[in-house]
């Protein structure tokens, strides 16, 4: 009989998180303190982060354990399904075998509780009592509600205003896990004071909120940020999904030749790609496609420079593909997907040509969420079905040339909370959108420059 689910035991939920620092093709830029230009120091971080996630931003140790309160919490939805996706194979007409790792199961419905429940773990050890974030599509905040409802935490939510207005279900999920969630742009920071009096009517942006919360968090005693993507500490929290999907395949007999995923910040993708980018590196022939929106191509058409992380310029200078912090992207569905930069770590292997980027128009994409729905009865979230698209290309590939490829699809989430995205593409009413060159070369003016020359 077919088997569409590879199920792992609770007990073979993996015990370690792996880091693929020590085993990159060339070595990270260090982040950069924004006034003094020099590498951070752990001090300098201290203000806004718990000391373990500082040590775990740097550590060189290819292994680290989980904390065993968090392997209690990960069992209320891990280990997470590895299925396949038989239906979509013979819709497509392909030879290839469609596999996809499914974090939409958890509570929040994506794979963000990951690094929220730890981050809100090492927080609680370390005496903080309140959690300030951002939020885009509400995925992130929805999940660190969780993580701090969890761990007896306060928590509160700058999430971006559009959002906030498109996905009034997010915020209340927000609430009904105990957390205070506010429209950003806001009045309650200076850096919404700020943004508000030159454009009161401001849609907001991941860098805004992202402002709004490290200052809220960097202003109060007892509170701390936690970020949901792009730092190394939270990539190291999501491979939890790649260790499982590996052993999964293993039981399924099998290995990847193409795997792919949405990137935002870089977290889901990097979680299930991490553990096969070793195996590449070490010689074996993947490739790794990472997926954007052509109306933030931030992998596919940004410079690979140091940027802020945010757009009041509070946060350090990352290295990275960055399509400048004054972005302010265009209100495309995939709220997730609408960063200005992307992780360092992900971007590095982009740079070193390990991974491949590829930037996809959002009505192509949601053809292929439509596709995959219609075959595998899943309704994914836009970001996910980025990815969808390039796994279906793939497969129509293979479909030409006879391979029979083994296909592995991060499926980041649901798109239960996404349903007003898909009213508008049955309406035909969502627009393809190329962001414009000369938008990234005006933002690009706007970047400090960052001495990058040995010895720095
Ligand atoms: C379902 C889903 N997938 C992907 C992303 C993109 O983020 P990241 O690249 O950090 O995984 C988000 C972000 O909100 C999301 O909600």
């Amino acid at each position: 009989m077919e088997q569409v689910k590879i199920m792992l035991s609770e007990k073979e939920l993996p015990q370690r998180w792996y880091n693929i620092q020590p085993d990159l093709p060339a070595p990270l830029a260090p982040p950069i303190h924004p006034g003094t230009h020099k590498p951070l120091t752990p001090e300098d971080l201290a203000p806004i982060f718990p000391m373990e996630l500082i040590k775990q931003e740097v550590t060189m140790e290819p292994w680290v354990e989980i904390p065993d309160e968090v392997l209690r919490l990960y069992r209320l939805w891990r280990p997470t399904p590895l299925c396949r996706a038989y239906r979509l194979e013979e819709a497509l007409g392909t030879p290839a075998r469609i596999y996809y790792k499914d974090e939409s199961v958890s509570p929040p419905g994506s794979h963000k509780p990951n690094t929220a429940v730890a981050q809100a773990y090492y927080n609680k050890q370390e005496g903080v009592k309140r959690l300030c974030t951002e939020t885009g599509a509400g995925q992130w905040g929805s999940a660190l509600a969780l993580g701090c409802c969890l761990f007896g935490l306060d928590c509160t939510v700058y999430m971006v205003r559009v959002s906030y207005e498109q996905k009034p279900y997010r915020k209340l999920l927000m609430q009904s896990w105990g957390a205070t969630v506010h429209p950003s742009p806001t009045n309650l920071t200076q850096a919404g004071r700020s943004i508000l009096a030159k454009d009161p009517d401001s849609t907001g942006s991941l860098g805004m909120a992202i402002s709004e919360a490290v200052e809220d968090a960097a202003s109060s005693e007892d509170a701390k940020y936690s970020l949901g993507s792009v730092l190394n500490h939270v990539l190291l929290h999501q491979t939890v999904v790649g260790l499982e999907a590996k052993e999964q395949l293993r039981i399924a007999g099998e290995q990847p030749d193409v795997i792919t995923g949405c990137v935002g910040g870089g977290s889901n993708y990097a979680g299930l790609c991490f553990p096969f980018v070793k195996d590449k590196l070490d010689g074996r022939d993947i490739d790794i496609i990472a997926c954007e929106p052509t109306a933030c191509p931030t992998l596919t058409r940004g410079a690979y420079r140091y940027d802020f992380g945010d757009t009041a310029q509070l946060t350090p200078l990352l290295k990275m593909y960055t399509l400048g912090h004054s972005f302010v992207p265009p209100p495309i569905h995939a709220g997730g997907l609408r960063y200005h930069g992307d992780a360092p770590l992900m971007c590095l292997l982009v740079n070193q040509n390990v991974i491949e980027a590829r930037a996809y128009h959002q009505n192509t994409v949601f053809d292929a969420a439509l596709t995959f729905a219609r075959t595998e009865g899943k309704l994914c979230a836009p970001e996910t079905a980025h990815c969808i698209k390039a796994a279906i290309d793939e497969a129509l590939k293979c479909k030409e040339t006879g391979e029979e490829k083994c296909i592995l699809i991060a499926y980041s989430g649901h798109g239960f909370f996404d349903l007003a995205a898909y009213e508008q593409y049955f309406a035909n009413e969502l627009e393809d959108y190329e962001y414009p060159q000369q938008s990234i070369e005006e933002a690009m003016k706007t970047i400090p420059v960052v001495d990058e020359s040995p010895g720095e």
